[in-house]
């Protein structure tokens, strides 16, 4: 396999580079290799998804995961479908397009009734992979459509907006302790090599902002250099989820961690990665747009920025926990009976079902669910989500 190597700062973000002064915060380095239509690794189509490419989303283990969220999607749906409003599934970061496709396809079948009612909406920032999507999506049987966020903003629908993966990909900030306090690190490009770079001093506004989820960035325990990722872009990303619906649901699903756990003392370097060819690096100068970068989603703040923009909390859990709360187990053990697919297939499903819960990979995702306007089903009868006392679901099932 080739070596991924540090080359020399592409031409095409030298220039964007001297023409922003020579040096940017990291969220604007990120938004350029991440969705530049030209040059980004989302944006240009770059990207390569899947156990040939890149990297595997669950997405990327076939129809596995549309299958077990299908009860969860449904159980919130079926609470909106008294209204006489169209219903919309919104996805947003669709990626190649295959969860939509399976999600328009398994709908379909589960609720017939509402073949002329239930929309899928598509909203992705890559001109490219919006290309790709459409051809996918020719083979479900909704209705459907690609939207911009402001097009949801001035006719806010009623459904659900679903973002695996997403909020990983949106651009983040990165601070640091300098031996002067602390700073925002942002990124330059001297003698041609990409490199972090001293930013401005961190506002104070910042540190209130960590303070509300318990992180004081004031206490000597962080050692100078220290650093780590800030996603300001979510809170902005949580009010347009909010504006695009006028009641429903948002269930957004990523790697994540609480915010003690994110910024602790112990994690010196955030969580930022890059990937290629089923690589994972830390350095994110090395391919600029033709590597993934993404960052870990901190829970708490996520929480945060979306109870300020209007969403109430349902619950959490990690991914492994709400596939098997979905009925992961019933479907391996079905793989066991005599009279089902051939072998071949039986193993394939059975490791991408694996793969899902795996506690060291795809199954500690968190998953998190808010709601707007929606009276029912209360948490605590949530089919995938812990009631947010902790208390145990009650044991329900829905017709699929
Ligand atoms: C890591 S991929 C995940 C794709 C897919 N959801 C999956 O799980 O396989 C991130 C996706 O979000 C899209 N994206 C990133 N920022 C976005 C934004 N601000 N608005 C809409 N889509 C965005 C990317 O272009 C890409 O489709």
């Amino acid at each position: 396999m080739e070596e991924l190597g540090d080359g020399p700062c592409p031409l095409w973000l030298q220039h964007r580079l001297k023409a922003a002064g020579g040096a940017v915060p990291f969220s604007t380095y990120m938004e350029w290799v991440l969705q530049d239509p030209e040059h980004g690794y989302y944006g240009h189509g770059h990207v390569a998804f899947g156990r040939r490419g890149d990297f595997v989303t669950a997405v990327g283990l076939g129809s596995t995961l549309a299958t077990l969220l299908l009860p969860q999607v449904l159980q919130c749906l079926d609470a909106l479908a008294s209204t006489t409003e169209l219903i919309s599934l919104v996805e947003w970061g669709p990626g190649d397009g295959e969860l939509s496709r399976d999600l328009g396809i398994l709908l379909a079948q589960a609720r017939p009734q509402w073949r002329q009612r239930l929309h899928l909406v598509l909203v992705e920032a890559s001109p490219a992979l919006r290309q790709l999507q459409i051809r996918q999506l020719q083979h479900q049987p909704l209705p459907w459509r690609h939207a911009h966020p402001a097009e949801l903003a001035a006719a806010p629908a009623t459904g659900m907006v679903l973002a695996n993966e997403l909020l990983d990909a949106l651009p983040v900030e990165r601070l640091t302790r300098g031996k002067d306090g602390w700073h925002w690190q942002w990124v330059h490009c001297p003698q041609g090599q990409l490199d972090w770079c001293p930013g401005p001093p961190l506002p104070a506004e910042i540190l209130v902002l960590l303070e509300a989820v318990g992180i004081h960035l004031a206490e000597e325990a962080f050692p100078v250099g220290w650093s780590s990722e800030l996603a300001l872009a979510q809170s902005s990303w949580c009010r347009a989820a909010a504006a695009a619906l006028h009641r429903g649901w948002l269930w957004c699903l990523d790697y994540g961690h609480t915010a003690r756990r994110y910024y602790s003392p112990q994690r010196p370097d955030g969580t930022l990665m890059a990937y290629a060819r089923q690589q994972a690096m830390g350095n994110p100068f090395l391919q600029p747009g033709r590597m993934d970068l993404t960052a870990h989603v901190c829970t708490d703040l996520l929480r945060h920025w979306a109870e300020a923009a209007g969403w109430t909390w349902c619950g959490e859990v990690s991914q492994g926990q709400g596939l098997l709360a979905l009925g992961l187990a019933r479907q391996l053990s079905r793989l066991g009976e005599a009279d089902g697919p051939p072998l071949a297939q039986r193993l394939s499903r059975r490791e991408a079902l694996l793969r899902l819960v795996d506690p060291a990979g795809l199954g500690r995702f968190r998953w998190l669910l808010f709601q707007r306007r929606c009276p029912t089903p209360t948490p605590g009868d949530l089919l995938a989500f812990q009631a947010p006392d902790g208390k145990a679901r009650h044991s329900r099932q829905i017709s699929v």
